[in-house]
């Protein structure tokens, strides 16, 4: 009788859930229809219920760190939008612009993190990250940082000229000059960082203390093989890891965190708010300006020392691994480019050696479109994850041409890939895979061939041919580009060049970061008349929190 009670309950548990699974079947379809939706490429799984086979592969080629290689051909195989699965979840792997900026603007609000990054992350950065935030509690985070990013920090070079001639001399100190620059460059981005936002420089070109430098980089490492595992993450031990985010945790709060919560304190008290660190580490002249400090902004909206702690840790990653990834790589490059250095010698030679400022870096168009192109050959993101948190739709990957919109039921995970879309010849060109700084110039004579055909084509006020929409689309991206909102010029450009994303979520730090590239790059130029490669393997990569040269930047600096 019991048996007979357990079998009935099981039974209608099961037909519920098949007319609920038909009904939302029916409804879906019924949604992909009104929005002219077809059907999206599906990747040839093996296994369709867990999706092994594409994981398997997936880290195969990681092993082999030939993982966006690998992902970029499956693009040219099955179309550049594909459905698989991965472990139990439904994914879409696109590397088409309208998606990405779908996702990233239009449908902004229909995505949200995934929490495969919040699974692999979590240890290293916390609950309360802003790279782990999604919604409301997002949205505080983000203006949070906002005043942080100001143009008055980035364009203040005075900030990074201490930390820059450092590197030089511990260049110069080394035996031949011959040095690997990717050590030297994460420690200037962590010295760079945590002088603009915490006003107190950790100093690690000075001395690497208490080993941070490895500890921040195996937890990096740590990560992104959490991040691979999936949801296998939870039940694998990853001791190196752990370890190392215990260490970089600890140094964090001990530094940092105990002069946000003293400063916390005096805020609570009522007392003068001028910040004044406790902590012996010098600070520099230039940075008792006033300034908008990251660490004070944390320390007013909390007092809650976990918060501040994650808060902080992340900014220190952020600013980091990204623009030391961008040094290095830049670096890598041109130790196998000699003609580029040569030329950004060129550039920077009107300065007859003084110190650049931040308007004269951004004259320097050979140096900028260096800086532009490492990020479209190599970029320091090349791959990301949102997830769809209600139906939705994205413009393109559906029906046999993949031009027709798809439907991405809520759960789905979207998996974006900007290395893929970096190097599509139909948008970059047959030597979309070469590192080419000059097309970045072409696309600029283009810019101005384009608004003197566009001032040519403007006839007597709005005709038949030339309407008002058709005048705002051609004069949107230009001033994009003209209030420096965008790098680039065209619309276009401003999809198919992706290095710091797009939309309300995009990369608050890249003013900064490409600042402090250009004033490294320009000062070594100064210093330096040759940079020599001292292995000529050709690059691999490096995935961690982002990607960078396997082999760092091996490179023999011959002074000038
Ligand atoms: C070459 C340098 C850099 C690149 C390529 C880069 C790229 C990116 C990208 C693609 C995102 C969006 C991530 C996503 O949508 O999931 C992002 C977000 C972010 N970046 Fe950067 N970044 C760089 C430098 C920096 C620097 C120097 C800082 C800080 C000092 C920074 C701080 C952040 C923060 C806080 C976010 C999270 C923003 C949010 O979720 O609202 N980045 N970055």
């Amino acid at each position: 009788m019991k048996f007979d009670i357990i079998l009935g309950l099981i039974i209608l548990t099961f037909v519920v859930f098949i007319i609920r699974h038909f009904h939302y079947t029916l409804k879906l379809r019924s949604f992909g229809k009104a929005n002219g939706c077809k059907p999206v490429i599906r990747w040839p799984l093996k296994d369709p219920l867990l999706g092994l086979d594409y994981w398997w592969a997936l880290n195969q080629a990681a092993k082999r760190r030939r993982l966006l290689d690998w992902i970029r051909h499956q693009y040219d195989k099955y179309g550049t939008t594909y459905y698989t699965r991965l472990h139990i979840t439904n994914v879409i792997s696109t590397c088409d612009p309208e998606n990405i900026k779908a996702m990233h603007t239009t449908r902004f609000e229909d995505f949200a993190l995934d929490n495969r990054r919040e699974l692999a992350f979590l240890p290293l950065l916390g609950r309360h990250s802003v790279l782990l935030a999604n919604g409301h509690e997002w949205e505080q985070k983000r203006a949070m940082l906002r005043p942080s990013f100001s143009k008055e920090q980035y364009t203040n070079t005075l900030l990074y000229e201490r930390h820059v001639s450092r590197l030089i001399g511990n260049v110069k100190s080394a035996p031949e000059c011959k040095i690997d620059l990717a050590h030297q460059f994460l420690c200037l981005t962590v010295d760079i960082t945590s002088e603009v936002m915490f006003d107190k420089s950790i100093e690690l070109l000075k001395d690497d203390k208490y080993d941070l430098l490895d500890n921040m980089t195996n937890s990096a490492e740590g990560g992104h093989a959490a991040w691979l595992l999936v949801w296998l993450t939870k039940f694998v031990r990853q001791p190196v890891y752990h370890n190392s985010v215990k260490h970089v945790r600890k140094f964090m709060q001990l530094y940092v965190v105990d002069d946000a919560i003293a400063y916390s304190n005096k805020v609570a008290m009522g007392g003068h708010t001028d910040f004044k660190v406790n902590k012996s580490l010098p600070r520099q002249e230039n940075s008792r300006l006033p300034r908008p400090i990251y660490l004070e902004a944390v320390a007013k909206a909390t007092d809650d020392p976990t918060v501040m702690l994650d808060e902080l840790t992340t900014i220190l990653f952020a600013g980091r691994d990204t623009t030391a990834a961008l040094m290095t790589n830049l670096f890598f490059l041109i130790s196998r480019h000699p003609h580029v250095w040569t030329r950004i010698r060129a550039d920077v030679g009107f300065l007859e050696g003084s110190k650049p400022t931040h308007e004269q870096l951004k004259g320097m168009d050979y140096l900028q479109a260096c800086l532009k192109e490492t990020l479209r050959l190599l970029p320091v993101i090349p791959l990301n994850t949102r997830m769809a948190i209600r139906d939705t739709v994205l413009p393109r990957g559906g029906g046999p041409d993949g031009q027709s919109p798809i439907v991405v039921p809520a759960g789905t995970h979207i998996a974006f890939h900007v290395t893929a879309l970096h190097r599509r010849p139909e948008l970059w060109g047959d030597d979309a895979e070469e590192y080419k700084p000059e097309r970045w110039e072409s696309m600029k004579a283009n810019w101005v061939c384009n608004v003197l055909a566009l001032l040519k084509s403007i006839p007597p006020p709005f005709t038949d041919t030339f309407t008002l929409a058709d005048l705002t689309s051609h004069i949107s991206p230009l001033l994009m580009y003209s209030l420096g909102v965008s790098t680039d010029h065209r619309e276009s450009n401003l999809q198919k060049h992706q290095p710091f994303g797009m939309g309300p979520r995009n990369c608050p730090g890249q003013h900064l970061s490409l600042a402090e590239a250009a004033y490294t790059t320009c000062r070594l130029a100064q210093e330096f008349k040759e940079v020599k490669p001292l292995e000529y393997g050709p690059w691999e990569e490096l995935i961690s929190l982002t990607c960078t040269s396997a082999s760092g930047a091996q490179v023999q600096m011959v002074p000038a």
